[in-house]
């Protein structure tokens, strides 16, 4: 294993549709946290994208924002990932995106951020995990970072243990991506 310096990039996805997204809130704070420790990243916001369905065609015959997102995500050394909890998984949307671009990950790091509307929707990151494992052998680092309703307040994250939790999954990750 190489010890890299400088040079890593980390792609955060934002997964959630919602104009008011809680997973958006939190991966502002992450956006802060990598701003802080002068780590490279950029931001897939899927609410920014044209996004169409997948239905198993060709990278090349989706739309340019997928396209180029896809690009984006293949020059990236790791990725945060946001994920809004839907009936106790991965919400559709997301699962879709990654269903057209996750190849871009293969054998990479990623780290997971879970959304939900109440404290027992934890389990649902493990989907996500899974997918990640099984499709593109892409390893996630703990901690997961989840937070739920009452973690908010005002539109902001109300609860410190959800912002330690994003440093040390941010730490984590950028501790294997160093060494990938
Ligand atoms: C279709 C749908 C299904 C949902 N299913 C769950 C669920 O299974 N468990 C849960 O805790 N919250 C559930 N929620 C609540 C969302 O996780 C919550 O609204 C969260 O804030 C979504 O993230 P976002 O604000 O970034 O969109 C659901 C919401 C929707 C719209």
């Amino acid at each position: 294993m190489v010890q890299k310096t400088g040079n890593n990039k980390i792609i955060l996805i934002q997964g959630s549709l919602n104009p008011n997204s809680k997973t958006a809130v939190i991966l502002d704070e992450v956006v802060i946290i990598l701003k802080e420790k002068n780590i490279t990243y950029e931001v897939i916001d899927l609410r920014k994208l044209k996004l169409e369905f997948c239905n198993g065609r060709d990278l090349k015959d989706y739309n340019e924002d997928l396209q180029n997102a896809y690009k984006l995500m293949e020059s990236a050394n790791g990725y945060i990932i946001g994920m809004p909890v839907y009936c106790y998984s991965v919400s559709g949307v997301l699962k879709n995106f990654l269903d057209i671009t996750c190849s871009a990950m293969e054998n990479k790091v990623t780290g997971i951020v879970c959304n939900a509307g109440g404290v027992m929707s934890y389990l649902a990151s493990a989907d996500l995990m899974k997918i990640l494992s099984y499709e593109v052998h892409a390893l996630t680092v703990q901690p997961t970072v989840y937070a739920y309703g009452n973690d908010f307040k005002d539109g902001q994250i109300a609860n410190e243990k959800v912002l330690h939790k994003a440093r040390t999954m941010v730490e984590r990750l950028m501790d294997i991506v160093k060494h990938n």
